[in-house]
């Protein structure tokens, strides 16, 4: 496998204060194969939105950079679609116009007014959400809402699908339907996909490698694990699978033993993580 369609490459970032810069992020360095599904994990406010941001050309880097298929990027464009934890859908706009707007940007020259309208449309049920076109945002769930948001990006067709804790304000039973279809879709159409979560099951689930960052400040990327999980996955099946109890003991062991000491500093994820995963609640991050 080529490891050279994205490539973060040496980044790191310093944010200014009052007194002395901040430094989030050093020598930060991922190479990600077209159509690979990436999660990054790590303890609260150790830098994985500052990563995303900057692969989305949202914030600069201080140093190194972010190079998509051999081009350097350094602001945001429609070949990097982000989905964040909070939709942001325009709410004076109904489901059909959130995404057709989002289309129009990218394909007013390229497609027709029927083609728009159908490409809209076939977005919206590929996230299950076409019986609901006419819908605005605040007359949907949560969990639709972000359907609708993901079916924006999908339709925007990106090289790259960034999404920051899509499912992390969700029920859990909203986020495993979510998370099904996104495997789903992304078996269909090999999205290259980065994505954020806090939640260690769903990133064994959905990962074909899992990204592990460290602590900040200068946080870096601490261990990478392969998930060598066959696909399609089943998430009931893999419950009692060892392998990928395995994985998911992995995960813990970074996040809870080595990287431990601003689990305790952070009021983040560590007791309801450590709990065995049919007791555990969902938690905002
Ligand atoms: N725009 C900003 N200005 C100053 N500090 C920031 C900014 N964005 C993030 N930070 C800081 O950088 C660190 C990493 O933040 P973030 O990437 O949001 O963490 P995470 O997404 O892992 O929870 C935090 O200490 C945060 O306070
Ligand atoms: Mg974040």
């Amino acid at each position: 496998m080529q490891r050279n369609y994205l490539k973060v490459s040496q980044v790191g970032i310093e944010f200014p204060t009052d007194g002395e810069p901040f430094r989030a992020l050093q020598n930060v360095n991922l190479s990600i194969a077209k159509g690979e599904f990436i999660s990054l994990i790590g303890h609260s406010g150790c830098g994985k939105s500052t990563v995303l941001n900057i692969i989305a050309g949202l914030y600069q880097a201080s140093e190194g950079g972010i190079i998509l298929e051999g081009r350097e990027v350094d602001e945001p464009g429609p070949d990097r679609a982000v989905v964040f934890q909070n939709h942001a859908l325009l709410p004076w706009l109904s489901v059909y116009q959130n995404v057709e707007l989002a289309v129009k940007c990218v394909f007013k020259h390229s497609k027709t007014k029927a083609e728009i309208r159908e490409w809209v449309e076939h977005n919206l049920s590929l996230v299950h959400m076409d019986h609901a076109l006419h819908k605005r945002p605040g007359e949907i769930s949560g969990g639709m809402k972000q359907r609708v948001g993901i079916a924006r990006c999908l339709a925007m067709q990106p090289k790259v699908l960034l999404m920051d804790e899509p499912f992390g304000a969700l029920d859990a039973l909203t986020r495993a339907h979510l998370q099904d279809s996104l495997m789903d879709i992304q078996n269909e159409l090999g999205n290259t996909v980065v994505m954020i979560t806090h939640d260690v099951d769903e990133a064994v689930l959905l990962s074909d490698r899992i990204v592990m960052m460290t602590n900040g400040p200068a946080a870096s990327i601490g261990e990478i694990l392969d998930i060598d999980l066959p696909r399609p996955r089943d998430r009931l099946a893999l419950a009692e699978d060892v392998q990928y109890n395995a994985y998911r003991q992995q995960v813990l062991r970074f996040l809870y033993e080595k990287q431990k000491n601003s689990a305790k500093k952070s009021a983040s994820i560590a007791p309801a993580e450590l709990l065995p995963s049919s007791s555990k609640k969902s938690v905002a991050a």
